[in-house]
């Protein structure tokens, strides 16, 4: 086999994608239950490859084996669940299969949309990858479509570019953000950074109050017409480079 594949052991491999303690791994295997290119394993140490098809090589008592780390996942975030393991409520995580609550390394938000904020979420258990969307020097940019209480008056779009506003509480003036509207009350925000319940308060200091927010775009990377509120399904390759562009 192609040295530069990585292995691992097949036990560690199934515990750390949430199939159960190694003990209980090796259970699965003395039934048969782990099938590898068409054939049974029958140790439970043998050296597995961790590649990112194995999902189509590898079985678990008949079904394709869960996705091995690194996993990038898109979702639709639907209206009230929230993004945090500590926060009340359903959450996110709740929307995926169960198992991959117990997957090591643990899956995390990119950032955090609020209980009751909608749309593009990104969730990965790429720590590096998850830096890289966040860090203020990759200057990857979040778009917000924001119904508002009160007509836009006109003035707000270079109130917002001008990178001097400052929200209740902060030190720090915002970086200029991108006010496009698309109707009285109605209209498209992008902001390059991820303060506390940012658009929100954006709007509260100018007078303004979101009555729904949605989240469209991060980067070059549009929100999938077809992924229904709820929905969820790994990033392709593709949509993970359009991130940056
Ligand atoms: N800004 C907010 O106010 N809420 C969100 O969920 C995201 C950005």
């Amino acid at each position: 086999m192609n040295a530069r594949v990585p292995m691992a052991r097949l036990d560690r491999l199934l515990a750390n994608l949430g199939y159960g303690s190694r003990r209980e791994v090796a259970d699965l295997v003395r039934h048969k239950q782990v099938v590898l290119d068409g054939e049974v394993l029958k140790d439970a140490g043998a050296k597995v490859p961790v590649v990112a098809d194995l999902p189509e090589r590898m079985t678990v008592a008949g079904k394709p084996v869960d996705p091995p780390a690194p996993l990038t996942l898109i979702m639709h975030k639907p209206l009230d669940v929230v993004c945090s393991h500590k926060e009340p409520g359903r959450s996110v995580y709740e929307l995926l299969p169960r198992r991959w609550q117990a997957r090591m390394p643990g899956l995390s938000t990119i950032g955090r949309l609020d209980k009751d904020t909608t749309g593009l979420l990104l969730i990965t258990d790429d720590g590096a990858f998850l830096h890289r969307v966040i860090a203020p020097k990759s200057h990857v940019a979040k778009r917000y479509r924001a119904t508002l209480d009160r007509p836009l008056e006109g003035w707000e779009a270079e109130t917002f570019a001008g990178g001097k506003l400052m929200l209740d509480g902060e030190t720090d003036p915002l970086a200029p953000a991108v006010l496009e509207p698309i109707g009285p009350r109605e209209a498209f925000l992008t902001i390059t950074e991820g303060r506390y319940h940012q658009v929100r308060r954006m709007f509260a200091a100018v007078g303004n109050h979101v009555t729904a927010l949605h989240r469209d775009r991060i980067g070059g990377l549009a929100l999938p017409d077809d992924l229904a509120p709820g929905a969820w399904r790994q990033l392709t390759p593709e949509e993970l480079a359009a991130i940056f562009r």
